[in-house]
């Protein structure tokens, strides 16, 4: 609504509201290794691609005559109240989105001023500490790529949960890193270098592995960090993830059914499906058909969160309708992050949330129970 009004007096929005032209327009801020390392994924990026393709063969299907003069997009989280459903997903190495080197802060702040949860990764660039404080009176996630030091793994759960955040969320898909044709033509990770994992530099337990604090040699510590990095997760782990703390876990990559069933039969607080953006494994199917058979089986039982081609708000409500109770946005918000820091990080969650709240308003659903209510018909079958 403001950029409408604004519209009438001549004023253009400072950003794009737009995924395409925010895109293009991030491309082309970022040097060539940071636009490919963000934008691309794995193998000739089939999956990614068809992520967000996938969204346009489900259709909604507008009522008239409803009362949705007032929208309510609000709910909760382990008993943690969110104005939406949006949250955003977890971002490795996310520094180098901003200039300044502190993405992570930027978007934590960006959680503050929208009430947007954000899931902050195990690789971030700023101290998990710092992150949870910028996010203010926002609820925060913290995901975990487990180390296969056990002891690294317990300081970084027994961090998070002293800092405050309201859930581990454990990626199973990424002990070991896919196959990026964009980062290995141009050399195996090299974000990483010059970039500080401040997590890890910052962990007594990780330090301890080090002949010589990260301050001293920055290189060795990240070379260190590899080769610890990715323990292979197996349904035998769970109960040791469990004993590590008392927060809620969240099982980050779950696709099919039978695995959501087991997660939750062994105790998971919440599946996340996810097919981590088609950054992990090619030749997969779009995370969104994947959803309605998941949700399906969960019943209820525990909240589904859903990541993985979100481009717009209307794709939001459309993963609502299917079965999501949290959507997660990924390189959308890093778009934000680059052409205007925090700021350009809300515009582009205000701007997803103001869609949705307008498909709402048109489309006749004055709550989130009501889309979900009305679902999401397949177009093309
Ligand atoms: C990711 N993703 C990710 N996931 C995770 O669990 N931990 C991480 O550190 C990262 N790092 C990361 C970096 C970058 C640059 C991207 C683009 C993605 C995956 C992320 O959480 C999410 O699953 C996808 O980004 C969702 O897909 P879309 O919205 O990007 O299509």
């Amino acid at each position: 609504n403001a950029i409408y009004l604004a519209g009438l007096s001549g004023v253009v929005p400072e950003w794009p509201v737009d995924h395409a032209t925010l895109r293009a327009r991030a491309a082309a801020h970022w040097p060539a290794s940071v636009r490919d390392y963000v934008q691309g994924g794995c193998g000739d990026e089939a999956t990614q691609d068809a992520n967000a393709a996938a969204f346009g063969h489900w259709g909604l299907t507008p009522r008239m005559m409803v009362d949705t003069a007032r929208r309510d997009l609000s709910t909760s989280l382990f008993g943690r109240a969110l104005p939406s459903p949006l949250f955003m997903a977890p971002i490795g190495v996310n520094g180098i989105c901003t200039d300044d080197g502190h993405g992570d802060l930027a978007a934590a702040r960006a959680a503050a001023a929208t009430g947007v949860p954000l899931c902050a990764s195990t690789l971030a660039n700023d101290p998990l500490e710092d992150v949870r404080a910028a996010c203010g009176d926002t609820p925060a996630l913290f995901q975990l790529y487990t180390p296969r030091d056990p002891d690294v793994a317990a300081s970084l759960v027994a961090r998070a949960e002293a800092a405050g955040y309201a859930a581990i969320v454990v990626t199973l898909d990424t002990w070991v890193t896919g196959w990026r044709p964009r980062d290995l033509n141009t050399g195996n990770f090299p974000q990483l270098r010059g970039h500080v994992l401040a997590n890890y530099f910052t962990d007594p337990a990780f330090r301890a592995l080090l002949p010589q604090p990260p301050e001293q040699d920055a290189q060795a510590a990240i070379m260190t960090w590899a080769a610890t990095f990715g323990r292979v997760l197996t349904w035998a782990d769970l109960p040791w993830l469990r004993s590590l703390t008392s927060l809620p876990i969240v099982l980050k990559g779950i696709c099919h059914p039978d695995d959501a069933r087991r997660a939750i039969d062994a105790g998971a607080d919440g599946i996340y499906v996810s097919n981590h953006g088609g950054r992990q494994a090619n030749g997969g199917i779009a995370a969104i058909d994947l959803l309605p058979d998941i949700a399906a089986v969960v019943a209820g039982r525990v909240p589904v969160l859903f990541d993985s081609g979100i481009r717009s708000g209307t794709d939001v409500i459309k993963a609502v309708a299917l079965g999501a109770d949290l959507v997660g946005v990924g390189r959308p918000y890093c778009y934000g992050l680059a052409l205007g820091g925090a700021d350009g990080c809300a515009h582009v969650l205000k701007c997803l949330l103001a869609e949705a709240d307008l498909l709402m308003a048109v489309d006749g659903w004055p709550t989130l129970a009501a889309v979900r209510e009305a679902g999401a018909r397949r177009t093309d079958r």
